[in-house]
């Protein structure tokens, strides 16, 4: 089992390597999401955050450090989710729905050399017609048509084609990725469950979180660090900055992994599919 830790260590060198100057990138784009506040270590690098904040008010949804009341719409979740904070009988609980829904083919009819494009920070798409002389972005290496999405490689932007495109990823081209964690896995996180991420595209905003309920952990590998940086912490375990773990099926007969995960970013491990 343990060649599977081969990859999970070359993926760090690379986002070492392509993203910025700090080695550890996988992980804070979800904790930025949720307001939580970075530690950093002599080199400006967070090496842990403070999560302390975070909770599940009675009263209220928490999200992004702002509680709404019963019947508030949330301010910057997906274009494509709108939400609607609901207390019911002391509980909180966020609705979602699409708020423009593209009937592909059903809807305008499109005429020919046409196609229905993305608008940036809306759910709605529009007829775009490029003529010959429509200018195309350029994005690592790669041409797109007006209104077609696209992202930038590591980079957590969602970007849309449009004129004046010079590879700024800016708005009104670009703007943050959601992942909109607080929306569906709020209780995950306050539980200390463990994001899991995509092997193939780790940097932004993870797939799933697992649940300490739902997994057993085994081959713990202690990085015998002694020194008093914050845990890392999966449901009532706590692990050090640099302890790795893998998750497997609750079934104890079943040798099913389901995630490699270290602690590289506390308060969460991060895990891998
Ligand atoms: C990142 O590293 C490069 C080369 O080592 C250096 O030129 C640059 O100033 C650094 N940037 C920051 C923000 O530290
Ligand atoms: C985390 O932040 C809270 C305030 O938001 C503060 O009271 C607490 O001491 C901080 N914890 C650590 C370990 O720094
Ligand atoms: C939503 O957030 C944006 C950006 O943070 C802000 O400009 C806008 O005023 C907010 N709208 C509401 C209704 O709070
Ligand atoms: C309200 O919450 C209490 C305690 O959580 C629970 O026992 C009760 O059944 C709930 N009532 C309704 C109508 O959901
Ligand atoms: C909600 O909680 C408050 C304070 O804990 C209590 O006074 C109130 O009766 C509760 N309401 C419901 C509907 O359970
Ligand atoms: C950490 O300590 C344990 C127990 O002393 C030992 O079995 C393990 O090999 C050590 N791990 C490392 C990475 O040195
Ligand atoms: C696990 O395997 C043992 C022996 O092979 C068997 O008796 C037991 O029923 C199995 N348990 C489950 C949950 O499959």
């Amino acid at each position: 089992m343990h060649y599977l830790t081969i990859p999970l260590l070359l993926l760090f060198a690379i986002t070492i390597k392509a993203n910025s100057n700090c080695s550890q990138v996988t992980g804070r784009f979800l904790y930025d999401e949720i307001k939580c506040k970075p530690n950093l270590d002599k080199n400006g690098c967070p090496e842990s955050y403070n999560c302390s904040d975070y909770h599940i008010p009675k009263d209220g949804c928490l999200f992004e450090g702002h509680v709404y009341k019963d019947g508030q719409i949330l301010n910057g979740t997906r274009p494509c989710r709108q939400c609607t904070c609901n207390i019911k009988n002391n509980t909180s609980s966020v609705s979602c729905y699409k708020p423009c829904q593209f009937r592909g083919g059903i809807g305008p009819v499109i005429p020919r050399g046409c196609y229905a494009g993305h608008i940036l920070n809306s759910c709605c798409r529009k007829i775009e017609c490029p003529t010959a002389s429509t200018p195309v972005c350029v994005s690592n290496d790669r041409t797109y048509y007006p209104g077609q999405y696209f992202q930038p490689c590591r980079t957590c932007m969602d970007c849309v084609c449009q004129q004046g495109f010079q590879g700024e990823l800016v708005e009104p081209f670009c703007r943050k990725m959601r992942c909109d964690v607080e929306i569906l896995y709020s209780k995950q996180i306050v539980d200390n469950c463990a994001p899991l991420y995509c092997r193939h595209s780790p940097l932004c905003c993870p797939k799933d979180f697992i649940c300490p309920s739902s997994c057993r952990v085994e081959n713990i590998i202690r990085s015998n660090k002694t020194s008093n940086e914050e845990k890392c912490k999966f449901g009532t375990q706590s692990f050090s900055v640099g302890d790795t773990l893998d998750l497997l099926d609750l079934n104890a007969n079943s040798s099913r992994l389901i995630a490699y995960c270290a602690c590289t970013l506390p308060p969460l491990l991060t895990c891998f599919d």
